[in-house]
């Protein structure tokens, strides 16, 4: 069975302040719900707050991720952040192809794949997003989109690397536009999505791998989203600014107000 992952991606928001008070509030309130048994929960912060975020969330169940990374391991590469600079932090997880990067910074399959392969051969966990543009929705091309980003976003990784890498289908037109995928539109795009993984794997393999559903999940649709067979958890930006808003979701994925096995 899929450990439901719920990851909080801060985006260029907070400030030292309110990302500190943030994940002490989360910290807290994580703690009271005992989650830990029934699913991953992370938070993203900008690299900036990386540190603090660290230190606050010591003893924690919280895990940490970055929102980006730099696919070479050192050197002339003014501005960037490597793999081992992370994992030095103590840095758990990296998202990569997010869409704002692939559609506002550039970023191609072809960087996107360098930079998982970067994360996993140094040791850490990826969250591969992919999804279609409201216009390639429209057009049918839904699927022919997942598939090129999972064939190139995962070329080179091996079976074994794949057990250190979740998935995040993020349709565009739905993220930070309020517009949810439905839970139906949501389960038919995981489903493909795990149909290519054991196309490019094995159907052992693209069973285990966790896919997270992302694009204005909120407490009010989580759980629906959740519930569908093929969605394992949440990448959540505005809803994962306000510790009330998070928990919201992680009841949702957890299934109750408490824990899914803890009571
Ligand atoms: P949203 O963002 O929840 O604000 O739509 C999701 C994401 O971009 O990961």
């Amino acid at each position: 069975m899929r450990k439901k992952f719920i990851a909080g991606n801060w985006k260029m928001n907070l400030d030292s302040r309110t990302a500190g008070s943030l994940v002490q509030d989360l910290k807290e309130k994580i703690a009271q719900g005992n989650f830990a048994c029934c699913l991953d929960v992370a938070v993203c912060p900008s690299f900036v707050y990386l540190p603090a975020v660290v230190e606050i969330l010591q003893g924690s169940q919280i895990k940490i991720g970055a929102q980006d990374v730099y696919f070479e391991g050192n050197g002339a590469y003014t501005g960037e952040i490597s793999v081992a600079m992370l994992k030095d932090i103590g840095c758990q997880y990296v998202i990569v192809g997010h869409s704002e990067r692939r559609h506002v910074l550039g970023e191609t399959d072809e960087i996107v794949n360098k930079k998982l392969n970067a994360v996993l051969t140094g040791g850490l966990e990826g969250i591969l997003c992919i999804g279609e543009l409201l216009e390639e929705r429209e057009n049918n091309q839904t699927e022919a989109v997942i598939e090129r980003h999972l064939r190139q976003g995962l070329a080179g990784i091996t079976a074994e690397q794949m057990s250190r890498v979740t998935i995040a289908y993020e349709p565009v037109w739905a993220i930070g536009t309020g517009k949810t995928a439905s839970p139906d539109q949501a389960q038919q795009a995981h489903a493909f999505a795990r149909g290519i993984l054991a196309d490019i794997y094995d159907s052992n393999l693209a069973d285990s791998v966790r896919i997270q559903y992302g694009g204005s999940v909120k407490a009010g649709n989580a759980a629906d989203l959740m519930n569908q067979k093929d969605v394992d958890g949440a990448l959540v930006g505005g809803a994962s600014l306000k510790a009330e808003d998070f928990m919201g979701i992680i009841q949702g994925g957890s299934g109750k107000s408490n824990c899914c096995c803890c009571g």
